[in-house]
């Protein structure tokens, strides 16, 4: 079981109950509308990932565990390596049976470094997924894995060590596969990479470390079929996208999800990124500017109670604060008596852990809501592939609701690309190396007149 409760949105100085949205409204009905459009043109694919062909996937991957392997690295960034690795941060041991899994997503030189001293290239199955195949992040750190490989089992050995999941047909990841036959997998190509999970893109790595996908899939597919017409979509996740847009309207634009289990806070992270690089859009489909988005911000309870909730709820009145509550865990500790313990605590005696953690939960949420702080929860009957695969599903038909409800293009990132033509021009790419001067001709200017000394050379004497 999994559900949404928006009861602590609506308030004095929150949404009215007038206000709440509902299935029949026309924008609400036009956005599930457009969307279900997209999806039977083709034009956008996730709603299919919940039928993925789990079979082939999973007899590959028990192969590959028969053999030699021991570990796996995962290259990947973004969408190509979030979700996995969310998944995979939710699992109970008896869930991670297969290879050990290890994720190869900065570039930072010193954890790289560690990670490739640490490996045994003997018994490392390394899982390149770029769908571009142009990542520089990627296929940089492949390049370092290849070689790697090669070093150690040669040319022909670590041939059978490499799966590529990649485009079916575009790419230069897929041009390798043909020329060398490395095993492969496809991302469909009208998946985007943050809308990939159920794709290869997570499955492969997961059911390589023994992940139930069955069960994840299963889990989205009855969320997906349970509200499969367009009038059920906008009654429940269109609602909910709704929501989140009216009270961002009012000034409620951050959105906090705040965890209270350790085995989700890996979904606050895949979630961050589906909506951050969906919604924050400088224009919309019509060509008007229009910089949308809310900001996400992931926090973890009770942890964060010590650190960020003093802000929200006595901050300015700017953040949503959306909960993750589990009602069942998997293990439990009760606190014994002690007499170590405090009189002032006596009362925590013989409780269980999970009901002190609650009771934290409980204790945070109505405070924020005394200060007219709104606040939702996605409550999670247990933590289990089924309820995670239909928290990804959820959300992932939120974001894109939220999308046509702004009217902008939730499927690209055109704002990423900057950033990363500078890079390539710092590292002499030709067609960017003009661009890159340019911008370091004038952020130079700036920041060398305008930086403060804080610690100046070191002194030889102390070293
Ligand atoms: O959601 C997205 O499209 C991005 O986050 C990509 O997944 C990310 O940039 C990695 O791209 P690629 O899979 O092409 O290497």
């Amino acid at each position: 079981m999994l559900n949404f409760d928006s009861s602590g949105l609506y308030g004095d100085g929150l949404l009215s109950p007038e206000e709440r949205p509902s299935g029949d409204d026309d924008e609400i009905l036009n956005a599930a509308r457009t969307l279900q459009g997209r999806f039977d043109e083709g034009e956008v694919g996730f709603v299919h990932t919940p039928d993925t062909e789990i079979d082939p996937i999973v007899a590959w991957a028990e192969e590959r565990r028969k053999e030699q392997f021991t570990d796996q690295l995962v290259i990947g960034i973004g969408g190509s390596s979030l979700g996995a690795r969310a998944v995979l941060h939710s699992a109970m041991p008896k869930h991670r049976r297969g290879l050990d899994t290890y994720f190869a997503e900065n570039l930072d030189p010193e954890s790289v470094d560690r990670l490739f001293n640490f490996l045994d290239p003997e018994t490392t199955l390394v899982v390149v997924i770029t769908k571009s195949g142009t990542t520089v992040e990627t296929m940089s750190q492949f390049a370092i894995a290849r070689r790697w490989l090669i070093d150690a089992v040669g040319e022909q050995r670590a041939n059978r060590q490499i799966v590529a999941v990649t485009d079916p047909e575009s790419g230069s990841l897929r041009k390798l596969v043909d020329e060398h036959g490395w095993f492969d997998f496809s991302i469909p190509p009208n998946v985007g990479g943050r809308f990939s999970v159920l794709t290869p893109v997570g499955l492969v790595p997961l059911a390589l470390a023994g992940y139930p996908v069955r069960a994840l899939v299963d889990g989205a597919k009855r969320a997906r079929d349970r509200h499969s017409d367009v009038d059920a979509i906008a009654s429940s996740w269109g609602v909910v996208a709704a929501e989140h847009l009216a009270l961002a309207e009012r000034g409620f634009d951050q959105l906090v999800m705040m965890s209270y289990a350790d085995r989700l806070t890996g979904l606050v992270d895949w979630f961050r990124q589906l909506w951050a690089e969906s919604l924050g859009k400088a224009t919309n489909r019509r060509g008007e500017t229009v910089h949308t988005g809310t900001t996400p911000i992931k926090a973890v309870g009770v942890i964060d109670q010590h650190s960020q909730v003093q802000l929200y709820r006595e901050g300015p009145n700017d953040k949503h604060i959306t909960f993750l509550e589990v009602d069942q865990f998997d293990r439990e500790r009760t606190i014994p008596q002690s007499p170590s313990m405090p009189a002032a605590l006596s009362h925590l005696e013989g409780q269980r852990l999970s009901r002190v953690f609650g009771a934290e939960l409980e204790g945070t949420r109505a405070a924020l809501q005394q200060a007219g702080r709104p606040t939702s929860t996605w409550r999670f009957d247990a933590i289990n592939p089924s309820t995670i695969g239909a928290f990804l599903y959820s959300w992932q038909m939120i974001t894109a609701l939220a999308g046509e409800l702004l009217g902008i293009n939730t499927f690209d990132q055109p704002g990423v690309e900057l950033g990363k033509n500078i890079a390539h021009g710092l590292l002499g790419h030709p067609d960017h190396r003009q661009l890159a001067q340019q911008m370091l001709d004038a952020t130079e200017a700036h920041t060398s007149s305008e930086a403060i000394q804080f610690l100046g050379e070191p002194d030889p004497a102390v070293g």
